[in-house]
């Protein structure tokens, strides 16, 4: 096996056919240098430093790799990476001997993002520090900023002549309406490319997530149900724990449409509902994922109370901890009628899928966290067993895939109980998605820095992508804040989210997955 630690070439590929049937293609990428904007923000810190860390760690890096934070803080080289030991301490995962050589490679620059010079420093450590690490000419630059800046600091690396040839990879949000979304997209690719440019859903970078269409299209048995004629309805849940935590500033202009539905929910949607494109490429993945968003059935404005549900938290207890309120958290408008939870009902206008609904459901501060998709087949269309069973019904049949934390698949079907009797019973086919598997690991953030990295834009969402599903949110975005309707229902934090959901779905005669 090459050491994956010392390539000064750009990617390389390992092929290789791994024990028990595991067929695998690694990609590691070449010599690269990022700038980090924002990069003593919560988001870097968090996120970013400690992914960036534990791909070093793990040898999943080039050893031509080095970083330059960027921001607004008074800090220098030692205290920035005194920060970021910190943080990375604080996942668990730090390492003192693997951090001794990442942090060789952290540097930083204070700097006013409006200010032009500035960015002429920045060119000015890139150059000096790309000789000394022998990175060439491959830069990321990393927009980890609030998004208000992300115009700003556009225009000036661009006007620092420093656009050519870089990758911009744009965290959500992007945008905050079609509109906004329109206006960022003109200033973008004014000054870069639309391949240059790498806009992040971290939930596309989710293992299982990716494991979707491995399941869908790697096999022969699922893909023949896996329509209208099969599938009774579908559901999509990303449900929470944590509520706003120190981000009040950002979740009091987006609300949990803005957070979670233009991007995770109708990317996840995306995955379970798009057609097999001819060859697994990223154009054609992403050309499929874009057809879904097409076919999205407009939400019935005149009638949203039929397709959204929103709800708030109140206070309550959350893994037997008391919690306040949204509306009384830090930085909250005590009478903020933003929306911490959402279910919708969503058509996608095609052949496969017509008249199947998709329920999408998400919110913060709830039981338990766990994101899931669950496809609930039909029923059976005679019931042979009825006298057997004493006229008593069977459930249906329902494939689920966990997202996250226990990822899983599962089947639920049904089968006789031991003994003399004739009884049935609901059992459950389990297949975890980590038990004999012993390699390494990579979370979502080092799956997208990674394949950013190497130039794979198939995790990352495209232009029109955006484009679509702010059409598709933004009239009822628009409807809610001018008139506030639907109403907003209040769920007490720690619950299973407002009561008007589970009243939403039932008037379809369907009722939601079990919270776990
Ligand atoms: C982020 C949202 O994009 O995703 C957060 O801004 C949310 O509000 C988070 O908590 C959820 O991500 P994950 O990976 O923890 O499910």
């Amino acid at each position: 096996m090459p050491d994956r630690g010392d390539r000064g070439a750009p990617a390389v590929k390992i092929g290789s056919m791994g024990p028990a049937g595991e067929v695998c293609e690694e990609v590691f990428p070449g010599p690269c240098s990022m700038v980090i904007f924002g990069a003593s923000g919560d988001l870097a810190r968090r996120k970013l430093i400690p992914s960036l860390f534990k791909l070093s760690r793990d040898k999943l890096l080039s050893k031509n790799f080095f970083i330059i934070g960027a921001s607004r803080t008074e800090l220098d080289d030692g205290s920035f990476r005194a920060m970021m030991e910190e943080a990375v301490r604080e996942t668990g995962d730090l390492d003192a001997g693997a951090w001794a050589d990442f942090s060789a490679r952290l540097y930083y620059l204070k700097i006013d993002y409006g200010e032009k010079e500035a960015y002429k420093r920045v060119k000015g450590l890139l150059a000096e520090r790309e000789k000394a690490h022998g990175t060439g000419g491959n830069r990321i630059f990393y927009l980890a900023t609030p998004p208000l800046l992300y115009t700003n600091i556009i225009e000036n690396l661009a006007a620092a002549d420093l656009s050519a040839g870089g990758k911009l990879i744009i965290e959500k949000p992007y945008g905050r309406d079609l509109k906004s979304a329109l206006a960022l997209e003109q200033t973008v690719l004014k000054h870069f490319s639309e391949e240059q440019v790498f806009r992040i859903d971290h939930y596309l970078g989710k293992d299982t997530v990716q494991n979707i269409l491995m399941l869908r299209f790697a096999n022969s048995i699922f893909e023949p149900i896996w329509n209208r004629r099969y599938i009774d309805h579908v559901q999509i849940t990303v449900a929470e724990t944590v509520g706003v935590e120190k981000r009040a500033g950002y979740y009091e202009q987006a609300g949990v449409l803005r957070d979670m539905f233009q991007n995770h929910m109708l990317q996840v949607l995306s995955f379970i509902a798009m057609e097999p494109p001819s060859v697994f490429e990223s154009e054609l993945v992403r050309d499929e994922r874009v057809k879904v968003f097409r076919a999205l059935r407009p939400l019935d404005t005149g009638n949203i109370g039929g397709s959204l549900v929103l709800g708030q938290y109140v206070e309550g207890e959350v893994d037997g901890r008391p919690v306040p309120g949204y509306a009384e958290e830090e930085n909250v408008a005590r009478d903020s009628s933003v929306p911490t939870y959402a279910a919708m009902k969503v058509y996608i206008d095609n052949w496969r899928w017509q008249g199947v609904p998709f329920y999408l459901r998400s919110g913060k501060r709830l039981k338990t966290r766990f994101s899931q998709v669950t496809i609930q087949f039909k029923g059976v269309p005679h019931l042979m067993f009825r006298e057997t069973l004493g006229g008593g019904e069977i459930g249906p049949n329902a494939l689920v895939l966990r997202i996250q934390p226990d990822e899983r698949v599962q089947m639920k079907f049904h089968a006789k109980s031991p003994g003399s009797k004739v009884c049935l019973r609901d059992v459950l086919m389990d297949f975890s998605y980590t038990e004999g598997y012993r390699g390494i690991e990579i979370d979502d953030y080092e799956r997208v820095l990674v394949d950013c990295m190497l130039g794979d834009k198939m995790l990352f969402v495209r232009r029109d992508g955006v484009e679509l599903t702010w059409s598709f949110l933004t009239p009822v975005l628009e409807m809610y804040e001018a008139r506030q309707t639907p109403e907003l229902n209040l769920y007490r934090a720690g619950s299973y989210g407002p009561m008007e959901a589970d009243k939403f779905i039932a008037r379809d005669n369907r009722k939601w997955a079990a919270y776990e």
